[in-house]
């Protein structure tokens, strides 16, 4: 094989077959998933690769043909050139140049005439694996596009980026190693056995049956060592998951001076992967390198002495027939010494792929319906009529037949004590989950009915936690609008109260957020947020405690702005400091899944229900007597602060 195919062929088993831990491994614990699960989801994988090779055809056929054709031009005809000088002139006088000539002609150009077809080779072969992992990364983006926004809180997103990246470059690797490993060997052993059928079919019968016996001896084993790289890579996986966990969190980590904790936990990880590691390792080296080598050793020699015992039978010794037997004999088996690392390298690429297509097992159940009925939102009215919701792993409903209808153009403020539900029903409105029971209607639509696309451009959402994408602030605001222009950036910026920070940057709106928006403060990314859902201009706008983290003099600016802006649109705004919303024109107070309280302000406190109680607790003073009463009178379960070096009692 020519130098380059060879390097290709390392590099290639090098990062695909073993995923060095910590580096490369996926980022997640090891999910609980069952056998049957892994398999179904290994099969997949597996088709998944054959649909994209036979896709391709025009590609991949030449890319696994030729490297055929040329290691034989390669390595199995000079030898036969050889062997015919060896059978010509072996016993006579030493010949001339000229009787030479045409046999090293045919040796040159057979070699040449090879490298040339390893050329073609490679150019196929290229081609062949980069469009096709170029292919299914993009189907695998769009299947993590298909999935249930639940899905992205389940699964850590390292361990994501990490399974589609897999997906995709393994198919590099298993490509690379049936072209480079696999192709190179087929058809010159075909070659190899019509040669060898000339001098005696016992040399085809004797190699072949001794193949498909090392084949044959070693599989088993090779599936038993499964089961110790799976070990192996679950360690490896878990290894990379904390450090991805530790990282993440690092202020945690400082705030709490975990370090030593965390290092000892990562100690503790490490030792265990090298443990399982070196465990797979020496079963590959003590036990099936045991049995395949002295069978690799065996072939070559059977073919030896049966080619000296043939070649003698005749009375002259042949020597061609010696020299081709151990020179394909020797080639040949290389195929058995390799089938183990070949295995290893689809093997386990096929098991990263897998990886991946664990995650598609699981169909998305929010989807958009089979035909869809064309967006005809009438207005912005919303209505919840008898919605039932249970969030998974969740003993009892949150929403059971809840009954909720919003005017078009009203402007509803949505109250009640925390986790009473008031985010979920927002979630559920924008379809970010499915509804057990009933039907939420938007503009008169059932929002099931339509594209997801089309319901959620009838709603501009700044959520409880907006985070950011690590783009300038320019792109973050205008996520929604890509076709906004610069002004009505700026407008958005303005009306949102965002242009006094972002102006006052050195970079203005081309200052890149950070991660999430680390590098904003928590008002600040409220208030891009705010900006993005003012310049998409739909006629729903919901805000969840969109102003909680201002003070209250910006608060009391963007409200000012909100309220211009909602004139004429639907508005739903949550809020626990009920002076946000006190202006509304109506409370809805939402507790343990329903609608206990709904009605004006006035109404609500001439009612002397929860909202009453709420709003005296509020104007008593948020950080004032009301809760440093309850703190004092009520024990909270929290040990109480004793200083150190301090007496006690
Ligand atoms: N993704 C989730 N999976 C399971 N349960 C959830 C999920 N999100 C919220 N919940 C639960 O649903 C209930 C309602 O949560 P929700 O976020 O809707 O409350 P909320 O009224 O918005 O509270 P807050 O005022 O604190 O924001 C809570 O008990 C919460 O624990
Ligand atoms: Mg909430």
């Amino acid at each position: 094989m020519p130098e380059h195919a060879r390097d290709r062929a390392w590099t290639g088993n090098c990062a695909g077959a073993e995923a060095e831990p910590g580096q490369d491994g996926p980022v997640e614990r090891r999910d609980d998933t069952s056998d049957e699960r892994r398999r179904r989801a290994f099969r997949l994988a597996v088709r998944r690769y054959a649909g994209q090779v036979r896709h391709d055809w025009r590609l991949t056929v030449p890319g696994l043909l030729l490297p055929g054709v040329g290691s034989t031009l390669t390595g199995f005809v000079p030898a036969l050139v050889i062997a015919a000088v060896l059978g010509h002139f072996g016993a006579g006088a030493p010949p001339s140049f000229g009787d030479l000539l045409p046999y090293l002609l045919a040796f040159t150009g057979a070699w040449v005439g090879g490298e040339l077809v390893w050329r073609f080779a490679i150019h196929f072969v290229n081609r062949a694996s980069t469009r096709g992992a170029s292919q299914l990364s993009m189907a695998a983006m769009d299947a993590l596009f298909g999935k249930d926004l639940s899905f992205f809180h389940d699964h850590f997103a390292g361990s994501l980026t990490k399974k589609v990246t897999g997906y995709s470059t393994g198919y590099l690797m298993v490509v690379d190693s049936l072209a480079f490993q696999v192709a190179p060997h087929l058809l010159p052993i075909v070659f190899a056995s019509v040669v060898l059928w000339r001098y005696s079919p016992w040399l085809v019968v004797t190699l072949v049956s001794m193949i498909v016996l090392t084949g044959v001896a070693i599989a088993p084993l090779i599936v038993r060592r499964q089961r110790l790289v799976n070990a192996r890579e679950a360690a490896s996986n878990e290894l990379a998951g904390h450090v991805a966990d530790t990282v993440s969190n690092m202020d945690a980590v400082r705030l709490f001076s975990r370090e030593r904790d965390e290092a000892a936990i990562h100690a503790r990880n490490v030792e265990r992967w090298r443990r399982l590691a070196l465990r797979s390792w020496d079963y590959q080296n003590k036990r099936i390198d045991v049995v395949a080598s002295p069978l690799y050793v065996a072939t070559n020699v059977l073919g030896v002495v049966l080619a000296i015992t043939l070649g003698g039978r005749g009375g002259t010794f042949d020597l061609e027939a010696v020299f081709i037997t151990f020179v394909y004999y020797h080639r040949a088996t290389q195929v058995v010494w390799e089938f183990n690392h070949i295995f290893r390298t689809i093997e386990s690429n096929l098991s990263n792929a897998a990886q991946f297509t664990e995650l598609l097992l699981d169909q998305p159940t929010v989807v958009d319906p089979p035909s869809p009925a064309p967006a005809a939102f009438r207005d912005g009215g919303v209505e919840f009529r008898g919605v039932s919701f249970t969030y998974p792993r969740m003993a009892r409903p949150l929403f059971a037949r809840l009954d909720l209808r919003i005017e078009p153009g009203e402007r509803v403020g949505l109250v009640g004590r925390s986790g009473g539900g008031k985010s979920t029903l927002l979630r559920l409105l924008l379809r970010q989950a499915d509804i057990d029971g009933g039907v939420i209607r938007v503009g008169g639509q059932d929002i099931a009915s339509v594209r997801q696309a089309d319901l959620r451009s009838q709603i501009a959402y700044v959520p409880q936690d907006p985070v950011m994408f690590h783009r300038t602030l320019r792109d973050n605001i205008s996520v929604g609008r890509l076709d906004a222009t610069e002004a009505e950036i700026r407008a958005a910026a303005t009306a949102a109260h965002a242009a006094e920070f972002i102006e006052g940057l050195p970079l203005g709106y081309d200052t890149l957020v950070g991660e999430r928006g680390v590098k904003l403060s928590g008002g600040q990314r409220q208030r891009v947020a705010i900006a993005r859902a003012l310049l998409r201009r739909a006629p729903i706008l919901v805000l969840d405690e969109a102003t909680s983290s201002l003070d209250s003099e910006s608060e009391g600016l963007i409200q000012r702005a909100l309220l211009a802006v909602m004139a004429d649109r639907t508005a739903i705004v949550i809020a626990h400091r009920l002076s946000t919303v006190q202006a509304m024109d109506r409370l809805v107070v939402l507790d343990d899944g329903r609608v206990i309280e709904d009605g004006s302000h006035d109404q609500l406190l001439a009612l002397d229900g929860l909202y009453a109680t709420l709003w005296r607790k509020q104007s008593g003073g948020f950080l004032g007597d009301v809760r440093l009463g309850v703190r004092a009178a009520e024990p909270s379960g929290v040990p109480p602060l004793t200083v150190r070096g301090a007496p006690h009692g």
